[in-house]
């Protein structure tokens, strides 16, 4: 399996260890390549929108393209954050609004329509569940059908700090959640993913886009036609 963990923080704290104890009890064979923000994409959104004409004239590109590309090659993306202020860190909301163009609404990628996402956040008291929905909302929309959410209070600044019965019980959480992830299985794409789908192709049909190019993408992709990105793999 392959495995692309996105960590929206540059150190290795609560929300990194319990992401890796999903990661490492994962039965099978895994191939594990992992992205730290802000340290491997330090950039805002600088809101020109040159990237809706094309991908690559993106400020940023180059370093987006590496991410992006393991991402289109992964089985299983594991996308981490501190819950910080309720939210998202700041560094993992840069990278998502980085991917924007990349929302159903635009120019999703194909793979993305295949893969499972877990999302890990971890907070001192409250706030995981915010922080998470932040996520789910980019990757939902990206296409990805499969989405584990875990959150969870630790009650603690580090990991050194968290309360052995809280890592009890993260040990326990966490082997439900991989057993449940080496299924193997392909991911089932559900209705609101088909139906969300399914409106934006309506809108590129309609003209109801940013750009024309957006619509050629479309149509190039067969998705105008009736093809869906879950059923053949086509980037
Ligand atoms: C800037 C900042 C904002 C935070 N906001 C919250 C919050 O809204 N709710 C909360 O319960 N904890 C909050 N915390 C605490 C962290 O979410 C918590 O310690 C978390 O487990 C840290 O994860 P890490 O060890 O991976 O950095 C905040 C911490 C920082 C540094």
């Amino acid at each position: 399996m392959r495995i692309v963990l996105l960590h929206g923080q540059n150190h290795k704290g609560s929300t990194y260890h319990v992401a890796h104890r999903i990661v490492d009890k994962i039965a099978g064979e895994k191939e594990i390549t992992e992205f730290f923000f802000p340290r491997d994409l330090n950039h805002f959104c600088a809101g020109c929108y040159r990237c809706i004409e094309d991908v690559a004239a993106c400020p940023f590109y180059a370093e987006k393209k590496v991410i992006l590309d393991a991402i289109d090659a992964a089985d299983l993306l594991v996308v981490t954050t501190p819950t910080y202020c309720m939210h998202v860190s700041a560094p993992l909301k840069a990278f998502i609004d980085l991917t924007f163009d990349l929302w159903m609404a635009h120019r999703p990628m194909a793979s993305m329509f295949t893969k499972r996402a877990v999302i890990v956040s971890t907070a001192a008291g409250t706030g995981t569940r915010s922080a998470i929905r932040d996520v789910k909302d980019a990757l939902f929309y990206m296409g990805v059908p499969e989405i584990v959410p875990y959150g969870i209070s630790v009650q603690a600044m580090n990991w050194q700090q968290v309360p052995a019965k809280k890592k009890a019980k993260i040990e326990k959480d966490t082997d439900r959640i991989a057993k449940k992830l080496s299924s193997g299985k392909a991911p089932s794409v559900g209705i609101r993913t088909r139906f969300t789908f399914r409106m934006m192709g309506m809108l590129q049909k309609k003209g109801w886009n940013s750009s024309p190019i957006e619509t050629a993408y479309w149509k190039e992709k067969g998705w105008l036609d009736g093809k869906k990105p879950w059923k053949e793999r086509t980037t």
